[in-house]
């Protein structure tokens, strides 16, 4: 299966969390391939993957010579001459680490330049994104900020769907508008809800109501493990085939939306 998705929402609503344990769901099918992206300056991916945090991974933003080698420009530097069209096809088996069937890849930041800075930097990040969504036959999950820079216009009309993760409460209301833009901004036409954090049938009534205008995925309930484990620094669901079932119900929905 081919799959590209992104997963979006305001702070704190659970978007690493709900990437990591998607993704972890979706790999339970061996005959997936699993690539979970960092575009979250701020995400740790790599704990709800249950990959050790002592071992190195180097953002792909920070391969000074690689990049330097692969547009032939020095990162940090802008304007000159450099291409546009990198070779990136071997950075994902080489630059990501793996754990149960999902491999992870850290983007890292720009520091140079406002968000429409051509630099090597972003040109690498740029054509790795297009890589991994226009070229790459596997399952990419992406654990993207609002900013979501990487992504190109070409690259994002490619993405299957766009999941926006929301908490119930006053605030999703104020939300609606907030979606909307965020999928134009990004070009994702297919823009589903997921509510995260739900305690019984009142909360989804209330994202329900509130997002009325969106087709809503599915809702993940509040759950003491995921706080424990985030607490203990481990990640949840060591065992993933013990995860809430809805976040399978989401992966088949996902499934079949392929179909
Ligand atoms: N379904 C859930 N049940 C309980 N706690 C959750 C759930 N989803 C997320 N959390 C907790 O919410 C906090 C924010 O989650 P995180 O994934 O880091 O959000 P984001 O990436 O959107 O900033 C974390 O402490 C996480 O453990
Ligand atoms: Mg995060």
């Amino acid at each position: 299966m081919s799959l590209k998705i992104a997963i979006g929402g305001k702070g704190g609503v659970g978007k690493t969390t709900i990437t990591a344990l998607l993704a972890r769901c979706l790999a339970a099918d061996k005959n997936n391939k699993v690539i979970a992206i960092d575009a979250d300056p701020v995400a740790n991916l790599a704990a709800g993957l249950g990959i050790p945090e002592d071992k190195p991974i180097t953002p792909i933003s920070g391969l000074t010579e690689l990049i330097a080698e692969r547009t032939g420009a020095k990162p940090g530097t802008m304007g000159g001459f450099f291409t546009l069209n990198p070779k990136v096809d071997d950075i994902p088996d080489r630059f990501s680490l793996q754990r149960d069937g999902v491999k992870l890849l850290v983007m890292g930041t720009v520091q140079s330049g406002g968000s429409g800075c051509i630099c090597p930097e972003s040109t690498i990040l740029k054509a790795l994104m297009n890589h991994l969504v226009l070229v790459r036959d596997d399952i990419v999950i992406m654990d993207m900020e609002a900013g979501v820079e990487h992504l190109g216009r070409a690259t994002s009309s490619s993405v299957d769907a766009l999941i926006v993760v929301v908490n119930p409460g006053a605030r999703s209301r104020a939300a609606a508008t907030k979606i909307r833009k965020l999928g134009e901004d990004i070009g994702i036409k297919n823009i589903l809800i997921l509510g995260n954090r739900v305690n019984g049938p009142e909360d989804e009534e209330l994202i329900r109501q509130s997002l009325s205008e969106f087709e809503i995925i599915g809702f993940v309930p509040e759950q003491d493990e995921i706080v424990e484990a985030d607490r203990a620094g481990r990640r949840a669901f060591d065992d993933i085939t013990c995860a809430p079932k809805e976040l399978f119900d989401i992966v088949g929905k996902l499934a079949a939306m392929k179909k």
